[in-house]
């Protein structure tokens, strides 16, 4: 008859389906107290002629399992090695990946083209805060509180005293404070005001312009301004200056040029007058350098300022200005 212990090893070591579990039978049978193992130790126990007999018997026993074990293992091993090859393996008949490369967005690219003709006139560039003090986006912008003007531009009030800049003029004041003449800067960034439909966001961006030097005049500013509108949009644009307000210059003024559209033949973007306004722009009020702090009397300067987004829509036909802030990559593409 076959020993138990046998049977119940070979019975069990035939359904062993893994690595962890033949080292489990191989503790059970061979390991320190394993079934084989106490029978080894019992055999001091027995008569002379059964230990001689037993210790044959169950050493012959421990080299088979030994060697079942053995044989096992390298089975199941080259069993997993099989999976996960089969499992790991690369299809090398399918596409490779697509990459996608993104895009400079349209107002980034207008943006990149105006500083790059300022720069080339000489214009430095300079920065402003976002989160600014009513003071410098008012106040020292000759707009003091209560006064009417401010009802131009809808604020968002982050408290009593400061807000998000509505426009760019701010770094006019915040520059002067800390320069002195001559002056010939633009500054370039976000804005933000409580606006919000086809041609107005919240948050959209302004270039600001800034010349101050002891004799600059009103031709300065035309020169300088026409020549940019016609680096930007064509040689032959058309330009005209209209009067204008703003509390921070004077004389004020807007400049339009003929409608990019219709050709100036009037268009539902040029609600049919043939042109669109695309800068706001004045010589430096004397308010302002009074608190720039700057001697009476004894510079002049212009000043402009223009809305990107606005600028972005003309030069590449888009009647929507929301599509700037979607993000669909299917739109901004196209640029
Ligand atoms: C100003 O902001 C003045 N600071 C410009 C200026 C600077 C005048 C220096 C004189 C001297 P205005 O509020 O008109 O002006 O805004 C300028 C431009 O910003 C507008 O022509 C328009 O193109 C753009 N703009 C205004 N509001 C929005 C808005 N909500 N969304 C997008 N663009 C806007």
């Amino acid at each position: 008859m076959e020993d138990p212990l046998k049977q119940s090893f070979l019975s069990e070591i035939g359904q062993v389906s893994s690595l962890q579990e033949l080292l489990n039978i191989k503790a059970r049978y061979i390991g320190k107290k394993g079934l084989l193992t106490e029978k080894i130790k019992g055999l001091g126990n027995l008569s002379t002629e059964d230990r001689k007999f037993y210790g044959k018997y169950y050493n012959e026993l421990k080299n088979f399992i030994e060697e079942l074990l053995k044989t096992k293992e390298s089975e199941l091993k080259q069993r997993e090695i099989e999976h996960s090859l089969r499992k790991d393996i690369i299809d090398i008949t399918l596409p490779g990946k697509d990459y996608y490369f993104g895009g400079c967005h349209p107002v980034n690219k207008t943006l990149i083209e105006i500083i790059k003709i300022f720069q080339e006139l000489g214009f430095t560039v300079e920065e402003g805060p976002e989160v600014e003090l009513d003071y410098y986006n008012f106040e020292a912008l000759n707009i003091p509180k209560n006064h009417p003007a401010r009802d131009m531009q809808d604020t968002f009030y982050v408290s009593e005293e400061v807000v998000l800049r509505t426009h760019t003029s701010p770094v006019q004041v915040r520059v002067m404070e800390k320069k002195k003449p001559p002056l010939r800067f633009i500054s370039p960034g976000k804005v933000y005001r409580c606006d919000s439909d086809v041609t107005h966001t919240p948050m959209f961006h302004q270039v600001e312009g800034l010349m101050v030097d002891e004799d600059v005049s009103f031709s300065h500013l035309k020169g300088v301004l026409v020549y940019f509108l016609e680096r930007l949009f064509g040689e032959n644009t058309p330009v005209r200056f209209r009067p204008s307000f703003f509390p921070f210059t004077e004389p004020s003024t807007e400049i339009d040029i003929g409608c990019i559209i219709c050709g100036a033949k009037g268009c539902r973007v040029c609600k049919g007058t043939g042109w669109l306004e695309v800068l706001g722009a004045g010589m430096v009020h004397p308010n302002v350098f009074r608190f720039a702090g700057y001697p009476e009397g004894k510079y002049t300067g212009f000043a402009f300022g223009m809305g990107v987004e606005r600028l972005t829509m003309l030069k590449y036909g888009i009647d929507d200005i929301r599509l700037f802030f979607e993000n669909d990559i299917r739109f901004l593409r196209q640029f």
